[in-house]
């Protein structure tokens, strides 16, 4: 599929018959595994299991899930359709408490659904499609304008860092972080390279944007995460671009566990940090950001397979933390590039 004239290898969410198939990224490397369901209950359980994952992906997701409600709903009542979705957002609200794009998702499909309440059930129901589809559009529309906006900060024989998993599989397709490397790589046909965390505890560096960059043949070097200072002191990183999942108006962005880290590595080393992602990462309102702590066998395993630690070790394990303003060089969003005042 083409976008705005730029091509969409990979797209990981799609909505057809009330239905929603979605690749399940827990699969990869290995396998590339499609997942069909008109559950919400499945489709939430996908997003806390994190077969999908990714702030912007799992905004779509969400959209998309409610749209699903609306379309097979048997409902012969405002009110009883009313009583449907609101279960289903209750549902979907708990699923990760990080990534603003969820709350920004359902809450736009919930006003949307509340605009409509003089028209006709048919309409109403349709019309919540509509508004979901036109949202996974937007979020693929997005992420080629943070490529393009993105990509103007990079030159010929730049080192891109990046952490994390921000591609086409994080969002509705493109990706944000990546998106912007895959736009100067392929678009614009930049010399660049791209230094790939793999991303402890669950992997997304190594499985998914390893996948990604393979996959497109963008010149890629996966490390481990305690190599990044190793490889900036080494002058191998000229540039650092990761994603976000909630950005506050003070300038403060939660992302991965280790974004902080890399930032402060980057200040030390003189190297530009940018923060990409789309407005709907920006939460207007929150003064404090929710960081979710994930199960202690995430971090003494690997992916639930390999003990690599005793069974009886306490664990710490937040998925996200928090990287102040004065260490971010600039946001790049789909609106343009946010320098600090
Ligand atoms: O826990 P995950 O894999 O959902 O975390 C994802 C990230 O931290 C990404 O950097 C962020 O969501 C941006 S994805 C475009």
């Amino acid at each position: 599929m083409f976008v705005e004239g730029v091509k969409i290898e990979i797209v990981p969410l799609e909505f057809k018959n009330g239905k929603i198939r979605f690749i399940d990224v827990t699969k990869l490397p290995e396998e590339l595994v499609y997942v069909e369901t008109d559950n919400v209950e499945r489709l939430a359980k996908a997003i806390e299991r994190m077969e999908i994952r990714g702030a912007p992906a799992i905004g779509v997701a969400a959209a998309l899930g409610l749209a699903m409600v609306a379309y097979n709903s048997k409902a012969k009542t405002y009110s009883k359709l009313a009583k449907e979705l609101y279960a289903a957002a209750e549902r979907l609200r708990k699923t990760r408490p990080t990534a603003y794009n969820l709350f920004w998702a359902i809450n736009r499909i919930i006003k949307k659904f509340n605009e409509l309440k003089n028209k006709p059930l048919d309409i109403i129901k349709s019309e919540i499609v509509r508004e979901a589809l036109s949202m996974q559009l937007e979020d693929i529309k997005n992420n080629i304008s943070i490529g393009k906006h993105g990509a103007s900060l990079l030159k010929d024989g730049d080192t891109v860092l990046t952490h994390c998993n921000t591609g086409s599989l994080a969002t509705a397709g493109y990706g944000t972080a990546l998106g912007i490397i895959r736009y100067a790589y392929h678009v614009q046909k930049k010399k660049i390279k791209v230094i790939a965390t793999e991303t402890r505890p669950l992997l997304q560096g190594a499985r998914l944007t390893a996948w990604e960059l393979v996959r497109e043949k963008i010149p890629a070097t996966l490390v481990t995460d305690n190599m990044v200072g190793y490889v900036m002191s080494k002058g191998m990183v000229t540039k650092v671009i990761v994603g976000a999942d909630r950005i506050l108006l003070d300038g403060r962005v939660a992302n991965k566990i280790g974004t902080y880290s890399i930032a402060v590595l980057a200040k030390h080393h003189n190297i530009p940090f940018y923060i990409a992602a789309p407005t709907s990462t920006i939460d207007p309102k929150s003064k404090e950001i929710p960081i979710e702590h994930r199960k202690p066998e995430e971090v003494k395993t690997v992916l639930g397979k390999i003990a690599t630690a005793p069974r009886e070790i306490e664990v710490l394990n937040p998925a996200f933390d928090i990287t102040p303003p004065e260490l971010i060089t600039a946001i790049i969003t789909e609106k343009g590039i946010a320098r600090p005042p």
